[in-house]
């Protein structure tokens, strides 16, 4: 067994007493009902093999991570121009926020938190029908990861429909300083189907490699971004990927990283790894409490810190 292997299995060996431990996130009713008692991870090393424990197999909802392929996907269609429309700054808020859009005139502070995937949504539908957009979305992340199984859960984005007050309230707002260009429902609509993408750990870690060398994918041999522009998307994972906790994800972790409220979290190790974690249990700030707790001792054991 390799080196890498037996420290992944220790990682699950040591946490698995606490796995069910946080709180699902409900206020999207699909997900209140995935049970918390599981965890899964996986890292997939620049070399292409895949060392892996628990669920790692199991399909969760990646919710908030598909920003990290909506923003590269968005930057492929729009290059720098898209930072006219969304900031490059930690917001310092939850992820669902609303006080920071009225300071700042509809501009939202980054494009992980809620507000700044929506103006991405609204970009990535630009000459398109929803249908459309979400049709790219879908295709962009198979092609990221090879897989082409990998879709939508239909039941969840319409979970999602139904009870997303919240963004629909940003929405709106943005709409209002007229920071959209298209009808907020279906920049919602786009917006809330690739939050219900569900991928597993493998398939995760297979789809952030291109983050971790250099802009390409090393298994599929192909180019996805250029290297600064993955730089860049790791810089903004970093400071942003975790909302009102990215400062301790960095503190413990220190590595890019960005959270799903389905509980999981695909991290960065530049040169080195990309590493999907995943168990349902939130912290208060809406970021994998077991999940983060698994890589903060990956990252110790791996010595893998971006510092
Ligand atoms: O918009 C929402 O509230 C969810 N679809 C995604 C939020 C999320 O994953 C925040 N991450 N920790």
């Amino acid at each position: 067994m390799s080196e890498l292997q037996e420290l992944v299995d220790g990682v699950y060996r040591d946490l698995k007493s606490h796995i069910g431990e946080g709180k699902v996130a409900d206020y999207i009713p699909e997900l209140a009902k995935v049970d918390p008692k599981q965890f899964g991870i996986a890292v997939a090393t620049l070399d292409g093999s895949f060392h892996i424990a628990g669920d790692a197999d199991a399909p969760f909802s990646i919710q908030s991570i598909s920003k990290v392929f909506t923003l590269t996907l968005a930057l492929g269609m729009a290059g720098d121009t898209l930072w006219t429309r969304v900031g490059r700054e930690p917001s310092g808020t939850a992820f669902n926020s609303i006080v920071q859009l009225e300071y700042e005139k509809g501009r939202p502070r980054n494009p992980f938190i809620n507000a700044g995937a929506i103006a991405v949504a609204d970009m990535i539908l630009a000459g398109h029908q929803p249908r459309e957009a979400i049709g790219e979305i879908v295709h962009f992340v198979r092609f990221v990861s090879g897989d082409d199984s990998i879709a939508i859960d239909h039941e969840v984005a319409k979970s999602e429909t139904g009870t997303g007050y919240r963004n629909f309230a940003l929405a709106n707002f943005m709409r209002s300083f007229g920071r959209l260009n298209h009808p907020v429902e279906h920049v919602l609509g786009v917006y809330f189907h690739h939050c219900a993408l569900a991928m597993s750990c493998r398939q995760l870690a297979r789809a952030g490699l291109y983050l971790a060398a250099g802009g390409r994918n090393p298994v599929l041999d192909s180019r996805v971004v250029s290297r600064e522009r993955a730089r860049r998307i790791n810089a903004l994972m970093l400071m942003c990927g975790h909302y009102d906790a990215s400062g301790d994800f960095a503190y413990r972790v220190g590595l890019p990283g960005k959270s799903g409220v389905g509980g999981g979290i695909l991290a960065v190790a530049p040169g080195k790894a990309s590493i999907a974690v995943w168990s349902p249990g939130l912290n208060e700030y809406g970021n994998s409490l077991v999940g983060t707790a698994a890589l903060e001792l990956l990252a110790q054991r791996t010595g893998w810190s971006v510092f």
